[in-house]
């Protein structure tokens, strides 16, 4: 290759670089894979593999402590997407409505940390009764949830 070609090259490919979007709330994939996902769809993945595991981790008192660190993982990520807006936000054009919206997807959120925290105490405490209402508490609310802030 000859000198000016290559210097085009580094040049094009510093340019190409620089220019990479930057967007608040995106997490970006590695090149090749162009498909964004929001801070909230990543940490919601972690939550519904962690109710993978709850589902049937919760069933037995001895596998009781391997699903503590299961579900402080779960707690982190629902605190993670607390603070985000969710995409559906951007569809509502009304100031005060887009406003309402948004606190009411956070108190969704809190509520949802609450439940996770329940379940942290019952495990602790080897109710394994109310493990299994707690679980089911989740279930409902992320069809609510999802009902109420996702377009899906
Ligand atoms: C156990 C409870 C929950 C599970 C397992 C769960 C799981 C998920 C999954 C798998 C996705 C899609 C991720 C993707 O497409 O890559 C998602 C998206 C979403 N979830 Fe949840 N979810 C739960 C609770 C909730 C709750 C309580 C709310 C609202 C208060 C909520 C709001 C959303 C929103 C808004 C999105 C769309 C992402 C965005 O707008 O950026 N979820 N969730």
């Amino acid at each position: 290759m000859t000198r000016p070609a290559l210097l085009f090259l580094l040049s094009g490919l510093l340019l190409a670089a620089l220019s990479a979007p930057v967007l608040s709330g995106t997490v970006q994939e590695p090149a090749g894979q162009e498909e964004e996902h929001t801070v909230i769809e990543e940490n919601m993945k972690t939550i519904k593999g962690g109710m993978r595991q709850l589902r049937r981790g919760l069933r037995d008192a001895e596998n009781l402590p391997a699903a503590l660190p299961v579900i402080v993982d779960m707690q982190k990520a629902a605190q993670a997407c607390k603070t985000e807006i969710p995409k559906m936000a951007a569809s509502i054009s009304d100031e005060k409505e887009r406003a309402a919206f948004v606190a009411a997807y956070r108190q969704g959120m809190i509520a949802t940390q609450r439940l996770m925290l329940d379940l942290e105490d019952a495990v602790i405490a080897g109710d394994l009764e109310k493990c299994a209402q707690l679980y089911d508490a989740l279930k409902n609310s992320q069809d609510k949830g999802h009902d109420r802030f996702t377009d899906e």
